[in-house]
């Protein structure tokens, strides 16, 4: 079950890869009511009911939720009492990405990679085992209070992982289309960009391949800047954010504001067909930024032919773009907690392997107004 995503130039230097990953394999939101996210991330977005653990497990100190859709997992984790880091995280951050979980062959491998490079171990290599077999697990910490584990599970035919059992629910509304995580974006604070390009290149052996500064994301009031981190495959993105000076405070410095700290900003899910995943999200009450309809009167100009019909991209407010390689669509949520913190992008790639250049400034007007009724710009 790899994540395949955007075919990647230096696939053949992968033989020098010393941290092999084959996607994304799980991403942990730590909640404060895992049982209710469940139901709003299977109602609104389609996920599918795959395993749980709690009391009912001999896990007694904290239940999660697993959820699918694809090749997308999201687990859904509760701590059942207070003064511990689940609790903690959450009375800190609200709801949020804890963990960004990595497929790779050999987890003990990645650790030690990792840690020998700097990495500060979050997770020594542990080995689960259930009458499925065995998954090994490791992790790092990246930023904020953010973690990379490293799941090996060649040896594993169960549902999720030992401590799981199946989800069986009566309530199993259908998907939107959602396929797999395109990447993952962290904003982190004034200067600490750089920093965590270089724990990227060093640690994880990443790459940067896109950076934009703040002339490229900038509106008349603030901006921000982005360096795109990809692993050796390119089936591992991970834009890095930081918040640049404007005449106003930065969607960047909001979200540190309320997330205290550094932390994932968006998830970028891919779809096939994006006309059809967002009018369902839509329907089923998910909320997106609107970019004014202005934005359509000229879109074509700029990105010349495309296949799609604009009056239904018009309707929905997805954005459009192009670059050398072809062209993409996409659509930002709002915030899908209280805190103006995490958000999801649904994206549909044409050839296109940037990441919506074209569309930073009428997103980011549309981002300020939502701000500005914050109270926060
Ligand atoms: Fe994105």
């Amino acid at each position: 079950m790899s994540t395949s995503t955007i075919a990647n130039k230096s696939a053949s230097t992968a033989t020098a890869d010393f941290l092999p990953l084959n996607g994304t394999d799980y991403i942990e939101f730590y909640v404060g009511n895992a049982k209710q996210a469940a139901h709003f991330y299977k109602t609104a977005f389609g996920f599918q009911s795959l395993a749980y653990a709690g009391p009912e497990t001999g896990t007694m100190d904290k239940v999660s939720y697993v959820i699918r859709q694809n090749k997308l997992t999201f687990v859904l984790t509760t701590p059942l009492k207070p003064n511990n880091d689940i609790a903690d995280h959450i009375y800190r951050h609200g709801d949020g990405v804890k963990v960004l979980a990595l497929m790779v062959d050999d987890a003990t491998d990645a650790w030690e990679q990792t840690t020998q490079r700097g990495g500060k171990s979050y997770l020594q290599p542990t080995s689960l085992k259930d009458q499925n077999g065995e998954v090994v697990l490791s992790g790092i910490h990246t930023y904020g209070d953010t973690v990379h584990v490293f799941v090996e599970r060649k040896n594993y035919k169960g549902v999720f992982m030992p401590g799981f059992r199946k989800w069986e629910s009566d309530y199993n509304p259908s998907q939107t289309g959602l396929l797999y995580v395109d990447h993952c974006v962290g904003n982190v604070g004034w200067n600490q960009m750089n920093p965590w390009v270089k724990f990227y290149e060093d640690v994880m052996g990443f790459r940067n391949i896109l950076s934009f500064d703040d002339k490229d994301i900038s509106t008349e009031y603030s901006a921000l800047m982005s360096k795109v981190m990809s692993n050796g495959n390119g089936y591992v993105k991970f834009p890095i954010n930081e918040p640049a000076e404007g005449k106003k405070k930065s969607q960047v410095e909001e979200y540190l504001d309320f997330y205290l700290g550094e932390g994932v900003q968006h998830v970028a899910i891919a779809t096939a067909d994006i006309v059809k995943t967002v009018a369902e999200l839509q329907r089923r009450g998910v909320e997106f930024l609107k970019v004014p309809a202005s934005y359509y009167d000229d879109v074509l100009d700029r990105v010349g032919h495309i296949e799609e019909d604009l009056s239904p991209l018009r309707d929905l407010g997805i954005l459009i773009d192009r670059d050398d390689e072809g062209y993409l669509l996409q659509i930002f949520s709002k915030p899908v907690e209280d805190r103006p913190t995490l958000f999801f992008e649904i994206i549909q790639r044409k050839g296109a392997k940037s990441f919506g250049k074209g569309n930073f400034k009428a997103l980011f007007e549309a981002l300020e107004r939502e701000q500005d009724a914050r109270g926060n710009l």
